[in-house]
């Protein structure tokens, strides 16, 4: 396993969760616009990258058949509380997403939210094709990641880059650029890419 991404165990077990910038301690609005919408259709799904587990605890109190992964052994025992006190079940594994031990078209929806802008370059392409893999043909990813209006950096990424990198395995229905106040009450800025898979 790469060590860098081992680092972030440290991070979840140095740091309260509530300084932890990504954590709003709520579900992400654009998550929640896009399934009140039914853009995003109930069903089975994986949060990938699910931290403590605020997005995967609302999506399985609406509905889904969650699983969610992480790397970070207490980003998982977060969510596990989480999951029992809104008691609901959700599958929690710890895990690198360069593996991802799930059946081939196994899911129905895919969410990323600050997961794939932490992936090593020379990673992208076999963290792509996992997502493509486990998906179902016509399956919807949601991926959100730094844009290049966060300043430069090997993970903040432009239109064309996102869809230079994901093309090839999914369609791009939609490419919205956000900012989002996070919760160390900095702005940040997103894009939200919205793909079904081929
Ligand atoms: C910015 S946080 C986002 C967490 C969550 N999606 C959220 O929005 O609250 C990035 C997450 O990726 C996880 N992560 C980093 N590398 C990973 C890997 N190789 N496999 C699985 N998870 C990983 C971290 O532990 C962390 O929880």
């Amino acid at each position: 396993m790469n060590s860098s991404y081992e680092e972030w165990d440290q991070i979840y077990r140095r740091y309260p969760l509530e300084s932890l910038p990504w954590e709003l301690g709520k579900p992400r609005k654009i998550l929640v616009n896009l399934v009140e919408k039914g853009i995003i259709k109930k069903g089975k799904a994986l949060d990938i990258c699910c931290g403590a587990g605020t997005n995967a605890v609302y999506l399985a109190q609406i509905g889904f058949d969650m699983t969610g992964i992480d790397i970070s052994s207490k980003a998982i025992e977060y969510a596990e509380q989480k999951a029992e006190q809104a008691n609901v079940k959700i599958r929690l594994m710890v895990q690198n997403f360069l593996t991802l031990p799930f059946q081939d078209e196994e899911f129905d929806f895919v969410f990323d939210m600050g997961c794939f802008h932490h992936v090593e370059v020379k990673d992208r392409n076999t963290f792509i094709k996992g997502v493509y893999r486990v998906l179902k043909k016509g399956g919807t990813y949601l991926l959100v990641c730094f844009s290049y209006r966060n300043g430069p950096a090997w993970n903040h990424f432009t239109r064309e880059q996102i869809i230079q990198l994901y093309s090839n395995y999914f369609k791009i229905k939609e490419i919205k650029h956000i900012t989002s106040r996070e919760a160390d009450d900095f702005v940040r800025y997103f894009y939200v890419v919205l793909m079904e898979r081929k």
